[in-house]
């Protein structure tokens, strides 16, 4: 059964818990059945969740990785409230309802081909995502910068991918990526081993400084995390002069774009707008919302 509203490119799906992971941190990888949702869905989308059938509101999650063959789509949450508390409870076998996929992805762009995907906490799995896209494209050889205050959920491992210009010692990596053939690099302040001691924007500072004006002119920034970090990744683009695109984590209702719950003003070439994060975003250049 398809959304009206969007012409057959938002799924409603009975969603089928295949397996619900629960990880340090009060986060969760839950792996659902949704074969439309799987087939639709492009790095940087969400899909708008029914925790629990006693909960009327849905809750928005980015979605972190797709099989469109087996149907299956993951997604990685941490429990902050009401519904994030009570969907941790749901258990495989069980069925909740799926709306999506929703919103505006990512979009490569290719004058800009060395891709930057920066992720901080929760905003972590629209990059893993992007990632697995642009190695399966062949578009790009993407580096992920991955930043969090609380336990990863994954062990980092030690890179076999080497990056030119990290500083000495940053040498964790997700294990998934690296597996891959995707370079990536973890950040916390936390001292976690192998990752660097500080925001993911410092590090990717680090890494920009190590580069000629030729390769910088061939890096664009992508982006999701929390709206400090995704402030201070506008700037950095600005300083380094990179297209930047974000994503954006807004309070959400409806999600398809009725309610105008969503709304953050962006610049357009007409000036000052209001623009829905569920439908307009979530994805954004940045330096229209920044
Ligand atoms: C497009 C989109 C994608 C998202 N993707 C993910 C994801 O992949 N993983 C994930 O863990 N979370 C994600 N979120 C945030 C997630 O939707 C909220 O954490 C969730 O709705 C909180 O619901 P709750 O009932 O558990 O908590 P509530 O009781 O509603 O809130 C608990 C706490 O969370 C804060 N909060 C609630 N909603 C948001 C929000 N939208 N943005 C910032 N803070 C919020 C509140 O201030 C409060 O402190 C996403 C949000 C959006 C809009
Ligand atoms: S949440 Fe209703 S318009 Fe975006």
């Amino acid at each position: 059964m398809k959304h009206p509203d969007h012409r057959e490119t938002i799924a409603l799906e009975a969603a089928e818990v295949i397996s619900h992971q629960a990880f340090d941190g009060d986060q969760y990888i839950l792996r659902l059945q949704a074969p439309e949702c799987a087939t639709l869905a492009q790095p940087g989308q969400f899909a708008h969740l029914s925790c629990d059938p006693m909960l009327a509101m849905r809750r928005p999650l980015s979605i972190m990785r797709v099989d469109a063959e087996k149907g299956w789509v993951d997604f990685l949450y941490k429990a902050v409230g009401r519904g994030t508390r009570l969907l941790a409870n749901r258990e495989a076998g069980e069925t909740l309802s799926l709306l999506g996929p929703i919103g505006k992805p990512f979009t490569f762009d290719p004058s800009r081909p060395r891709a930057l995907l920066l992720g901080g906490g929760v905003g972590i799995p629209p990059m893993v995502f992007f990632a697995e896209h642009l190695k399966n494209s062949r578009d790009s050889q993407p580096l992920v910068l991955m930043g969090s205050e609380v336990p990863f959920p994954f062990t980092g491992r030690p890179s076999r991918i080497m990056v030119p210009g990290m500083p000495d010692g940053v040498i964790a990596a997700m294990p998934l990526l690296d597996d891959w053939g995707v370079a990536s690099r973890l950040a916390s302040l936390q001292g976690y081993s192998g990752c660097f001691e500080g925001y993911i924007t410092d590090l990717a500072r680090r890494w920009l400084d190590e580069q000629n004006d030729e390769q910088r002119r061939q890096i664009s920034v992508y982006a999701c995390g929390p709206h400090p970090m995704l402030a201070a990744v506008a700037k950095l683009a600005n300083d380094y002069k990179l297209s930047c695109q974000v994503s954006l984590e807004e309070y959400m209702a409806c999600a398809v774009g009725g309610c105008a719950g969503c709304v953050v003003k962006v610049q357009t070439p007409e000036g000052a707008a209001m623009k829905r994060v569920c439908v307009d975003g979530p994805v954004f250049e940045a330096s229209t919302v920044f």
